[in-house]
Parts: structure tokens; sequence; C-alpha cells
């Protein structure tokens, strides 16, 4: 079977849909976004693209900052509902039980139930057509220490992030690489494992283990009758 042709559109999924407060801290509003993610590493730059008709538009557009919020699967049902419901009539924050958290860089607040919240502020703004891209620098990351494990590294995989691919939200599965692996040598370890799931190397591999373990109990039973009962020699 081969390919169809569609007419033109934006069909590169999975994307994340992030949820970007705005605002300050007493008037403050959340609009679900789509269309967002990376220019640049260093410095780091981010966009988002807002329709102009959306009420945080002219928020985004006055305070020239925003905090781009990740989203996972407690946060999905607040993620779709802030992208339906407008802050011109709802507060998200409120109706969503969502705690504002104060931001080190910017006057939005950013929302503390989402494992990492990105400070932007607003460097060149670009209209395409039916949406304006707010291109900006990112200032810092708050990220949730729930998810920094005991080697003072960020698991990821913990957060439990979800994806936004033609109208549905998804779980991220089960990690199927890391960056770089497709050519990584083989460690001598994952070369012993392949050579173990050969049949004929199983029972080879099954005898050493159930060897190693005996021979272990031994030498401490001997070792500990020796210490335990002295010989005594009598003297001639
Ligand atoms: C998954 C999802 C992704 C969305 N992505 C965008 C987007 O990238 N840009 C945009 O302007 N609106 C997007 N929307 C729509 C807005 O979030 C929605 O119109 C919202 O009600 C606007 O809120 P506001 O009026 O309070 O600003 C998205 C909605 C959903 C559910």
């Amino acid at each position: 079977m081969g390919k169809v042709t569609w007419k033109a559109g934006t069909f590169i999924y999975p994307i994340p849909a992030v949820m970007v407060s705005c605002g300050d801290m007493e008037n403050s509003n959340i609009i679900t976004v789509g269309w967002t993610g990376i220019l640049n590493t260093n410095p780091a730059i981010v966009y988002i693209s807002v329709r102009p008709e959306r009420y945080s538009y002219n928020i985004i557009k006055e305070k020239k900052e925003f905090v781009i919020n990740l989203t996972n699967e407690d946060l999905a049902y607040a993620t779709d509902w802030c992208g339906v419901k407008s802050g011109a009539q709802v507060d998200k924050f409120k109706e969503m039980k969502l705690t504002k958290e104060k931001s080190q860089f910017v006057s939005a607040p950013a929302i503390k139930e989402a494992p990492v919240s990105v400070e932007c502020k607003v460097i060149e703004e670009k209209d395409f057509g039916s949406h304006t891209t707010f291109i900006a620098e990112v200032m810092c990351i708050n990220a949730d220490e729930k998810y920094i494990n005991e080697n003072g590294s960020f698991d990821i995989s913990k957060c439990d992030l979800i994806a936004y691919a033609n109208g549905g939200y998804y779980k991220l599965g089960l990690k199927v690489g890391k960056f770089g692996y497709s050519v990584e040598k083989k460690a001598k370890k994952d070369e012993a494992k392949v050579v173990s799931r050969n049949p004929k190397n199983i029972k080879k591999e099954q005898n050493k283990e159930n060897n190693f373990i005996p021979k272990l109990r031994n030498k401490k039973a001997k070792t500990s009758k020796k210490v335990d009962k002295p010989v005594r020699r009598k003297k001639k």
C-alpha cells in the first residue's frame, strides 16, 4: 500500500499541549497551546503561536511575558478545559483548582501543579496569518523537586507527560532508546545478554549461576567452622 495525499495542513504530531499562564499574580489567565516549540538552544529561544481572537492574546502582547507549563496525565482534563473556555468568562485557576506560583523573572504566575514551568520574555512577534508567533527567550526553568532522583538528575519518565496528536491526548509510552543509542558501541555486558538468549547458551548460563551460589555458601560454612571451633592440641 502507498500513501494518500492530503491538501496542505499542519500534520506534524505528536506535539506537547502546554498550559501557558499569562498576566500577573492578581489578574492571570491560562491558555492551552499546541503550537509551541524550541527555536534555538543557546540562548534558549522558544515560541508560542496564538490567535488574535484569544483573550490571552492581548495580555501576552501587552505584558510581553508568559510561562509555559508542561502538562501531565493529572493535568490532562485541565489542559483541555483551559483550551475550550475563555478567560474572558471564567477564572481558569479557580475553576480548575490550580495554584498560582510566583515566578522569578516574569510577572505571570506559574502553575504549581505542572511538573516543569518555563519562564519566558517575548523578544519578537511575527504575524503569519491565523496566528501570531511570540518568540521568547527562556529566563529560567522551574522543575518540581519530586522528580529529582537520588543522583540529583531530573527523571522525566516519572512526570507522566502527555502529548497531543490529531485531536487526542496521549500518555507517553515506554522509552525505546536514548540520544545517540543508534551509534553507541555495545557494552560487553549487553553482548553477553544477547548471546545468552541463544537457547544453546541458556543452559550453560543457568548451570554457571546454579554452581555459583552453592560454592559461595560452602566457602562461608568452611570458614565459620574454622573460626568457631579452634582445634587445641594437647601438650606432649
Ligand atoms: C489541545 C489544544 C491546543 C490548542 N492550541 C492552541 C494554539 O496553539 N494557539 C491558539 O491560539 N489556541 C489554541 N488552542 C485554543 C485555545 O486554548 C482556546 O481557544 C482557549 O479557550 C483560549 O483561551 P483564552 O480565550 O482564555 O485565551 C488550543 C486548544 C486545545 C484544546
